[in-house]
């Protein structure tokens, strides 16, 4: 039998989960309560920037497979397999995560299912919420046992949304029956077909792989960026360290690219959250060094505006700086937590004229920071500028010809904070370059 599906909540995770769902071939609805939203997608149009997402939201749309609504009745009567997606961004002043967007889905959508379904939540969640959900499922539900909660976390990397959703590396499922494992046997057959590792267990640890894998990683670029401020401190090369490393199969190159640290919409609100869950299971000692994790990670921003003003000759006052970058990671318009704009704010405030330019999240830059410069291209950006830094690693901004630059600038010196350059040659064009975590 070939299931309905619906995705609720059409944000990064759900609008790619809904295209690439109907790409596999399944009738898929997706729901979002914002109207806007919702028009916006069911016209073809992506309000993110996400590589080949909106030509599968197209061809979705156009092969009839795929739709969007508003309506929680009209989802509910339509899915076999109804899939949660919203956000679990951190709430305002606190470490924990707000999940009330979840609990906002289950409490909108049980009151109208009225026959066999499972629900499968795939947001990022406090250990101990899908047990929580279920229950409050059961209790809503007038199908009442015939509705099943099953919890499948999702990994996808923004510029690889649609990769990582048709191929990921595995696919985790916490269940408390056998019936989700069998259904979703067959909604993940293409990619179970592909050999794709399916690790069946129970609601809490699906839950928790989520938020260890980002710990992981936030760990691994926390750490390779402590490595750097002993290099700075000990005259060291940080990233002759990294190369070295990596070639040690144990550790592993990805993820140790040392620099301005992470950002985004996951890895910084995770790690808190997870802190702050543990806190309240009374495990906070287990991740006390998250803190140190999250520390490192803010401290590196900080040692970036100090390497600009050092350049700048010691203080921003009269001095135009040149900033490329303002997404938090290359490949996307996402501007949550971006170390970037952080970086380009502090600087300003500190008295700099500051100019910011990004290939595709300069909008969002704007609405976000209105009092920055911006300019329309790199060299727009750079013009006039005393100091220049890369914040964000474009290849557009790799590409960069240092002596084009080095015509419009002011002074020829450029902190390169995510070590993307090639030293040598900035420096033969005339450059002064620095870089964080070496000399
Ligand atoms: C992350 C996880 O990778 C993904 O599995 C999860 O589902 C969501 O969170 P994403 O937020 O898209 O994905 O970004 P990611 O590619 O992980 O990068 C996170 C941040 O780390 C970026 O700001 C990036 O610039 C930074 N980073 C990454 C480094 O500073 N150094 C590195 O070596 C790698």
């Amino acid at each position: 039998m070939s299931y309905r599906l619906t995705v609720l909540g059409t944000g990064y995770l759900g609008a790619t989960h809904a295209a690439c769902m109907a790409a596999l071939g399944f009738e898929v609805i997706g729901l979002d309560v914002d109207p806007v939203k919702v028009a916006r997608l069911q016209a073809g149009e992506l309000p993110i920037h996400e590589p080949g997402l909106e030509e599968l939201l197209q061809q979705g749309l156009a092969s009839g497979r795929l739709r969007f609504t508003t309506s929680y009745q009209e989802a509910a009567e339509f899915g076999d397999v109804h899939f949660i997606c919203v956000g679990t961004p951190q709430k305002k002043g606190e470490y924990a995560a707000d999940i009330s967007y979840l609990d906002a889905v289950v409490e909108s959508l049980a009151p109208h299912l009225t026959r066999e379904c499972l629900v499968i939540g795939k947001s990022t969640v406090p250990v101990g919420t899908a047990q929580r959900l279920a229950d409050k499922l059961a209790r809503l539900s007038p199908a009442g046992d015939l509705v099943e909660l099953a919890w499948n976390p999702e990994f996808l990397r923004e510029g690889f949304a649609v990769r990582d959703t048709m191929h990921p590396d595995r696919i985790v499922l916490g269940v408390v029956s056998e019936k989700p494992e069998k259904v979703m046997r067959e909604v993940y057959e293409s990619m179970l077909a592909e050999g794709t590792p399916l690790i069946i267990t129970d609601y809490p640890t699906a839950e928790l792989v989520k938020v260890a894998a980002n710990a992981f990683l936030a760990t691994k670029i926390s750490f390779i960026n402590a490595m750097a401020e002993v290099c700075e401190a000990a005259h060291a090369d940080v990233k002759d360290l990294s190369l070295a490393l990596s070639f040690d199969e144990r550790i592993g190159g990805r993820f140790l690219n040392p620099g301005l640290g992470f950002g985004g919409g996951c890895l910084p609100k995770d790690i808190r959250a997870f802190m702050a869950r543990a806190g309240e299971l009374g495990a906070d000692q287990a991740l006390t060094f998250l803190r140190e994790v999250d520390a490192i990670n803010m401290r590196r921003r900080a040692r970036m505006v100090d390497l600009a003003r050092e350049l700048a000759g010691g203080s921003f006052r009269g001095c135009t700086v040149g900033v490329l970058g303002a997404a938090f990671k290359p490949n996307s318009d996402d501007i949550r937590d971006s170390p970037a704009l952080d970086v380009a704010v502090n600087i300003r405030e500190q008295g700099g004229k500051v100019t910011v330019y990004d290939p595709v999240a300069l909008d969002n830059a704007r609405m976000a920071h209105p009092a920055l410069g911006y300019g329309r291209s790199a060299l727009e950006a750079a013009k006039g500028a005393h100091v220049v830094l890369l914040l964000t690693e474009w290849q557009e901004f790799i590409d960069l010809d240092p002596e084009k630059l080095g015509e419009v600038v002011a002074a020829r010196k450029i902190v390169d904070g995510r070590n993307a350059l090639d030293a040598e040659t900035w420096r033969a064009a005339g450059w002064h370059y620095r870089a964080l975590g070496r000399p």
